[in-house]
């Protein structure tokens, strides 16, 4: 070891132990790599767990009819036909053996009176599509992939924060980082990298994101010459809890109204009536959160400033059974029995869309050696992710990179790392202590959060998001002027100030792309341009470092084959 910092060394190095993290992760080692694992919390606490209500995977247990065609066609579809259609085909065929794999491994499904997998409504899929563990699969997926992982024998490096990739002539050879305990310094050798750090939910003030989901992941890989692509897709979730205060934008799963759950507004009208008559509260998220929205802009929300959703017009025992968590949420944190009456539900950010630009069939970035799966990762999703899609996405990419990572890393000799670099990580590490400039994180973080929720939120006009940009320049600047005090141990402040660097540079990526792409398509509402345009339609937005700077081009969407347009063509140029 040396002095000043720890060193390991594995073939393929993972950041990031959600669902994806780890499917990758199991998959390395079942191709003989050894692997090694980085949680910046104590393993098992990740977002997966927030995708409660199940994983979207045709296999046609409760509906014969469905199958990965129409899984594929209502994803694109959900998706404003942005994503990359490669990874939504390849998502929907492989979804059902990554479910049925998960069960093998000792996940345990809610069954089918026939002892099948059971499946439910979810918004935006034409079938019952969504695998379930009551309104606990996120967590179900996580317990069973971990327990398969120390089976399998990953090490695990927990409460551990990167900072930088190290690379050596253009390819990834490493990380550094710190121990968010003791403060102190490691070094991570590796043949390759793959990044599944999850969502930016943090940039936003109202969130179902913990602490942990700063885009660190887009950001380490940005800086280290990676492409990001289409950041201006950040998913509002219709329904996170309102009040009380304490617990705003905790999630409210999409199974209360895939389980039959209404939406009215504070006059008891059913206002999805006038959203989305056809598909109500089962329409799309991008649809659902922008009608609850505008009833409460409009004067016709809640008393705490949301909508009514309402499940107690089923049994209670119904509700306890299929919705356990949400039973037990409202009871204990806002003194709601959900089987006698509504609860108060508004949006909140919720997943990014957008992410580090990969390859389809490897989950490969463009820095050789580096891979990137599931929520930190762009493509599939388009401009809008449907529910449930991102459990199958998790365990689909996720294997892949681990497969590509450990292949990638066979072909590899040892990797050397440049001391210059770390030195480098290092200084930057310690700069908050030797500045006396007295800038507070805290500080910095609750502005840049007002920001993106007043002026990067659900819609977007171009005055308020370049007051944006302006804002975030002089937060960077700010950020620049980062002060803390005490010592390396355990000390919050120090470690937000390597969160806002992440932070800075994704909410810049996020409202450069909102500002440039001159339409509305899913998740991103203009109010200055409010339709579709045909030429973004087949556009997606790329960002690159580019001579110290962020630099933003447009690139052609991948041409949709003429056998795969029939499944999409249903609702081809429908309304944003
Ligand atoms: O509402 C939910 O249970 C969340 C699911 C998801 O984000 O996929």
């Amino acid at each position: 070891m040396n002095d000043k910092f720890e060193t390991h060394e594995h073939d393929v190095l993972i950041i990031g132990a959600g669902g994806a993290g780890l499917r990758a992760a199991t998959e390395a080692l079942a191709n003989g790599a050894s692997v090694g694992i980085v949680c910046k919390s104590l393993l098992g606490k990740a977002h997966t767990v927030m995708a409660e209500g199940g994983i979207a995977a045709a296999m046609a247990n409760v509906d014969p009819g469905d199958d990965w065609r129409t899984h594929f066609g209502d994803t694109m579809r959900g998706g404003k036909l942005l994503n990359n259609w490669r990874m939504a085909q390849i998502h929907a065929q492989e979804a059902p053996d990554r479910v049925r794999e998960l069960e093998q491994w000792g996940a345990l499904f809610d069954r089918t009176e026939d002892g099948r997998i059971l499946q439910r409504a979810f918004g935006g899929h034409s079938f019952k599509r969504l695998c379930h563990v009551g309104d606990r699969t996120g967590l179900e997926m996580i317990r069973t992939l971990q327990d398969r992982g120390v089976q399998m024998g990953f090490d695990v490096y927990m409460e551990c924060t990167i900072t930088r990739l190290l690379t050596d002539g253009g390819r990834v050879v490493g990380a550094f980082g710190y121990w968010r305990e003791n403060g102190r310094f490691v070094v991570f050798k590796a043949k390759s990298i793959v990044l599944a750090t999850g969502g930016i939910g943090k940039a936003y003030q109202i969130t179902s994101n913990s602490w942990e989901y700063t885009g660190d992941g887009m950001a380490l890989a940005y800086e280290a010459g990676a492409e990001l692509m289409d950041m201006e897709f950040v998913q509002f979730h219709p329904t996170g809890m309102v009040w009380p205060p304490g617990v705003q934008g905790l999630l409210v799963t999409e199974a209360v109204r895939g389980e039959g759950g209404t939406l009215r507004n504070r006059t008891g009208e059913r206002f999805m009536e006038r959203h989305d008559p056809k598909r109500m509260e089962l329409s799309t998220r991008d649809v659902v959160a922008r009608a609850i929205y505008t009833e409460v802009k409009e004067g016709r929300g809640t008393e705490h400033g949301g909508a009514y959703l309402d499940i107690s017009h089923k049994p209670a025992e119904y509700v306890k059974r299929k919705l356990p968590s949400m039973y037990h949420q409202f009871l204990e944190l806002a003194d709601v029995d959900i089987t006698k009456g509504p609860m108060e539900v508004g949006p909140t950010c919720h997943y990014m869309m957008g992410g580090v630009r990969v390859e389809a069939e490897t989950a490969a970035t463009t820095i050789p050696g580096l891979f990137a799966a599931g929520e930190v990762a762009a493509g599939l999703h388009g401009a809008n992710r449907l529910g449930g899609n991102s459990l199958s996405d998790l365990l689909v990419f996720g294997r892949r990179a681990g497969v590509a990572a450990a292949e990638h890393a066979k072909k590899q000799g040892t990797a050397s790392v440049d001391p210059a670099q770390i030195e480098a990580a290092e200084r930057e590490a310690l700069a908050p202590f030797e500045r006396k400039t007295n800038e507070n994180p805290y500080m910095v973080h609750a502005d840049l959060q007002q920001a993106m929720q007043s002026l990067v939120g659900i819609f977007r006009v171009e005055q308020d998001l370049q007051s944006a940009l302006g804002k975030i320049a002089e937060l960077k600047d700010r950020a620049n002027r980062l002060s803390v005090t005490g010592s390396r141990m355990f000390n919050p402040g120090w470690h937000l100030c390597a969160d806002l660097k992440s932070l800075l540079t994704v909410s810049e990526a996020v409202t450069r792309c909102a500002l440039a792409r001159k339409e509305s398509r899913g998740a991103h509402s203009r109010i200055d341009f409010s339709k579709y345009d045909p030429v973004w339609g087949k556009q997606n937005n790329v960002i690159s470092w580019r001579n110290g700077e962020m630099s933003l081009q447009q690139r052609p969407t991948p041409e949709l084959p003429q056998e795969l347009q029939a499944l999409v063509e249903a609702e081809k140029g429908a309304g944003a």
